[in-house]
């Protein structure tokens, strides 16, 4: 399956970082690799950074919506203003929306129904605590949010689902091969058995300090078809080695 390899810069980034931007697509141009590159930057950039990538290989995105099209909801940004401005892609139901603005997977799934009305694709993101897994509750916990979060109108739309165990997102700490493996097979399984043949094709990323050195191993993981990279997006060449381990 093709590859996927995004970045989430989460909170960060100024419009000087179109630097950064400027670097990725220079890399990506020539490069011969049979995957696709995204970059999910904050609300304040998408729009300068979808005019600069226009007609290059380098995708924009956004990391999350609103599941209403328009409407009295202050500070907040619909899936319609976020295809209107450039972004193909929505991140939604990250650990650190669930963790700081309280969505549960029942928004998680309004907002993956409001990016698909929207022409988005939408990255719906599952993953434990480190307690869940030390209780033995990984298999529980990702299945029960992957189900809750991917609403039956996905049917027949593009998505994508990233697995991102809460304990190794921005710790250093990265899951071991065996239980990527063990993880991204169970949400396999569970998405063919819920979407047939589409469930099969569906990409399944893994997320938590992906970097340089440790890419080409996870990205050679069974149903693992990409990366959501957080802090090693920032930088182009970080960026870049571990789109080229996608190759
Ligand atoms: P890090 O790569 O910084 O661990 O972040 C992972 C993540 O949360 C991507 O969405």
């Amino acid at each position: 399956m093709r590859k996927l390899i995004a970045g989430n810069w989460k909170m960060n980034g100024l419009r000087a970082s179109s630097d950064v931007i400027a670097e990725i697509v220079s890399g990506l141009e020539g490069a011969d690799i049979d995957a696709d590159c995204l970059i999910c930057p904050p609300f304040t950039l998408l729009g300068g950074f979808a005019g600069q990538t226009k007609g290059t290989a380098l995708k924009i995105g956004a990391q999350t919506c609103h599941s209403a099209v328009s409407g009295a909801h202050t500070g907040d940004v619909s899936a319609q203003m976020l295809a209107d401005i450039g972004a193909a892609y929505v991140i939604l139901g990250h650990s650190e929306r669930r963790a700081d603005h309280g969505e549960a997977s029942a928004d998680v799934a309004l907002k993956v129904m409001a990016a698909i009305e929207a022409g988005l694709i939408p990255i719906v993101c599952v993953g434990e605590s480190l307690a869940d897994r030390e209780a033995g509750l990984t298999r529980k916990i990702v299945l029960d949010q992957l189900g809750a979060s991917l609403p039956d109108g996905l049917a027949g739309h593009p998505f994508v689902v990233a697995y991102e165990p809460i304990w190794a997102i921005g710790t250093g700490l990265t899951a071991s091969a065996e239980q990527i493996a063990e993880v991204h097979l169970e949400i396999r399984t569970a998405l063919t058995a819920r979407f047939g043949d589409q469930g099969q094709g569906v990409q399944i990323l893994y997320g938590g300090s992906m970097k340089p050195a440790n890419a080409a191993e996870i990205l050679g993981v069974a149903n693992v078809d990409g990366g959501l990279i957080g802090g090693a997006s920032l930088k182009a060449s970080d960026f870049l080695a571990i789109f080229r381990s996608a190759g």
